[in-house]
């Protein structure tokens, strides 16, 4: 892991967009992993901003997102295809068919998991995945568990995670699962670009970065990780 440690946010947002800059410039027809949260929207904001300038291209880009709410409408205000969408797709120059989220609605929950990773692997694996955790350590949607998830799957979520991001919902309204990317997905990334930001995820980074690797925490498994870059902001290295 390399950690870097940088005063603010919009600091991070600078750097971390070099690394998907440089990557799309050496390989125009590139993979993306994105993220939501509201962590990386400073960072879809510098890449949109290089977008329109012209420094880059998402043209022959292709992007899989780590998760997706199950139940909920992708038309909905809180979907991660609308976030995705109103964030940062619609202000670059990606094509919409390669533009990939898993589907909530799936049908057949483990069909369309498992062809979710398939079509990961059919584009040539990720070259970089963008990760965000939860205050309780998760990423994507990879709770505390016994064990470290494989490929992407059907999660139910905890009460943390549901009270930390129902409040982008009206009451009672969140959904209670979501499909994620699992760990064996993130981790076959070629490179993983990580960003926490604000004292509330201070206590996840310093588990996550000090302590034992464990699917407890499961942004720990990065400490694995053959190329995972690490930004984290002056708060939430606080606990450091
Ligand atoms: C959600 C997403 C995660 C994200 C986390 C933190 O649970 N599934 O991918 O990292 O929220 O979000 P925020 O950046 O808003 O703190």
């Amino acid at each position: 892991m390399r950690i870097r440690i940088l005063d603010t946010p919009e600091q991070i947002a600078k750097e971390a967009a070099d690394i998907f800059a440089a990557e799309v410039k050496k390989k125009p027809d590139c993979v993306f992993g994105f993220a939501t949260g509201a962590t990386p929207v400073l960072l879809y904001t510098e890449l949109a901003d290089r977008c329109k300038s012209g420094d880059i291209s998402f043209k022959d880009v292709t992007t899989f997102n780590l998760d997706e709410y199950c139940d909920l409408p992708v038309s909905d205000k809180n979907s991660y295809y609308t976030f995705m969408h109103e964030n940062f797709f619609n202000k670059i120059d990606i094509k919409e068919e390669n533009v990939h989220l898993p589907d909530g609605n799936a049908k057949d929950v483990e069909a369309h998991c498992k062809a979710y990773d398939e079509a990961i692997k059919n584009a040539g694996g990720l070259d970089i995945q963008l990760l965000g955790v939860g205050t309780n350590g998760h990423i994507g949607f990879n709770e505390p568990a016994k064990e470290f998830s494989k490929g992407t799957f059907k999660v139910e979520l905890t009460e943390s995670t549901i009270k930390s991001n129902s409040i982008y919902f009206d009451e009672n309204q969140m959904p209670r699962s979501a499909l994620t990317m699992g760990i064996d997905t993130i981790m076959s990334a070629e490179k993983i670009v990580f960003i926490a930001t604000g004292e509330n995820k201070a206590d996840a980074v310093r588990k996550m970065l000090q302590g034992k690797v464990t699917p407890l925490v499961p942004a720990s498994i990065l400490q694995k990780h053959k190329d995972a870059v690490i930004f984290i902001d002056k708060a939430a290295a606080s606990m450091l």
